[in-house]
C-alpha cells in the first residue's frame, strides 16, 4: 500500500519512555537511537533559575526527595522544584513514574514498565540533554530534533521567574536555532506562546497544546475556544499547528464497531496547522481501542495527522515504515 502524503513525524514522549523511565538521559538516548525524529524535553525551573527537564512541577511523583529532604514540602503536600536550587536537585534520584497514595508505598503509573530501582538515574538540566542529544547527533550522524515543553509558566510568573525568556535564552546558546533547524516549543499556555512570538520575537516553530478545561491546568486558556474553528483560525496568528489529546480527536465507536472522528484534524487542516497529538501508549489505550496499531491505523492512516507524541518510538515508526510513506 503507498500512501501519498508526508511522512508523519514520531516524538519520543519523554523519551523512549515506555522502556525506561521518563526525561532520563538513557530514554533519550534510546529514543535516539530508535530513530525518532524528535524528543521531548518538559522543562521547569530550579530555584536558581536553571531549567531542568522535568515533567511535573512537583519532585514526588519521579524522584525520591520525600527521603533525602523530609519536610521541605509545601502546606500542599508537594515538593516543589522552584523550592530547590540545582544541587539540591542533583542530590535526587529519578525512577520510575509511582502513584502516591500518603503511605509510602510503590505503586507504579505503568505496571509492566522499568521497575523500581534506587539511585540509577539523575534529573539532567536542559543544557545537559540539549549537549547529549548534540553529541548523537555528531556520532551518529543523524539529527534528532527536539521538542521543548514549557511546563506552567504562570506558576513560574507568580513566583517571580520568566520562564520563556530563561529557556529561549538557553536554547539560542545551542545548535537548535531558528530558521532550519528541527527544534518545536510547545505550550498549553497561550499568552506565553504569544509572548515568544510578539514579544521576545524568537522565531521557533510554536504548537499550542490543547487540554481540557476540566483538568484545571495552571493556565489562563480556554480550550473549548482554543479547539472551536475561530478557536484555531486565531491559533494560526501565532502558532504552526497544535497538539490536541487523543480523546478529542478519536470520539469512540459507532454502532458498526468503527471509529468516529471529530472535526479538529480537518478544521486544523483548514488553517494550515500541523496536527501533533498526544499520548500514544500501548499500555493505555483509548476505550474502544483494542491495540496500539488500530489505535496508529486510525490516527495516521484514517486521519493523516502530522505527528505523534509516544513512549514508544519504536513501534510508531515500524508501523510508518510498513505503511510506505511517501
Ligand atoms: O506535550 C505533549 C504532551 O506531552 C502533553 O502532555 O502532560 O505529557 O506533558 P504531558
Ligand atoms: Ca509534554
Amino acid at each position: 500500500m503507498s500512501n501519498a502524503f508526508k511522512k508523519p513525524i514520531v516524538i519520543a514522549h519523554r523519551g523512549a519512555s515506555g522502556y525506561l523511565p521518563e526525561h532520563t538521559l538513557v530514554s533519550k538516548a534510546v529514543a535516539h537511537a530508535m530513530g525518532a525524529d524528535f524528543l521531548e524535553q518538559d522543562v521547569v525551573l530550579t530555584k536558581d533559575a536553571v531549567p531542568i527537564v522535568l515533567h511535573d512541577i512537583y519532585l514526588e511523583s519521579t524522584t525520591n526527595v520525600a527521603d533525602i529532604f523530609p519536610n521541605r514540602q509545601q502546606s500542599d503536600g508537594h515538593f516543589y522544584a522552584l523550592d530547590f536550587d540545582l544541587d539540591e536537585i542533583r542530590r535526587l534520584s529519578i525512577n520510575e513514574r509511582l502513584i502516591i497514595d500518603g503511605n509510602s508505598s510503590y505503586t507504579p503509573v505503568f505496571e509492566n514498565r522499568f521497575p523500581y530501582i534506587e539511585n540509577l538515574f539523575k534529573i539532567p538540566t536542559l543544557r545537559e540533554e540539549v549537549s547529549m542529544i548534540s553529541g548523537l547527533n555528531k556520532s551518529r550522524g543523524k539529527t534528532a530534533g527536539i521538542y521543548v515543553e514549557l511546563k506552567s509558566p504562570k506558576i513560574h510568573w507568580e513566583a517571580g521567574y520568566d520562564i520563556a525568556d530563561i529557556v529561549m535564552s538557553e536554547l539560542m546558546r545551542s545548535e537548535y536555532k531558528p530558521f532550519g533547524s528541527p527544534i518545536y516549543i510547545q505550550c498549553f499556555d497561550d499568552a506565553t506562546l504569544k509572548y515568544i512570538k510578539f514579544d521576545l520575537k524568537i522565531e521557533y516553530s510554536l504548537i499550542q497544546l490543547i487540554g481540557e478545561n476540566i483538568w484545571e491546568e495552571d493556565t489562563c486558556a480556554n480550550y473549548d475556544e482554543l479547539k472551536s474553528r475561530a478557536g484555531l483560525q486565531g491559533i494560526s496568528d501565532y502558532a504552526d499547528g497544535i497538539g490536541p489529546w487523543i480523546e478529542q480527536i478519536f470520539l469512540g465507536l459507532n454502532t458498526s464497531g468503527e471509529p468516529i472522528a471529530s472535526d479538529l484534524v480537518a478544521n486544523a487542516k483548514e488553517f494550515n496547522l500541523l496536527v501533533h497529538p498526544y499520548t500514544f501508549r500501548k499500555d493505555e489505550l483509548p476505550r474502544g481501542i483494542e491495540t496500539f496499531e488500530q489505535l496508529l491505523r486510525f490516527f495516521l492512516i484514517n486521519q493523516r495527522v502530522n505527528g505523534i507524541f509516544t513512549d514508544f518510538p519504536d513501534l510508531a515508526i515500524n508501523f510508518i515504515e510498513k505503511s510506505q510513506y511517501d
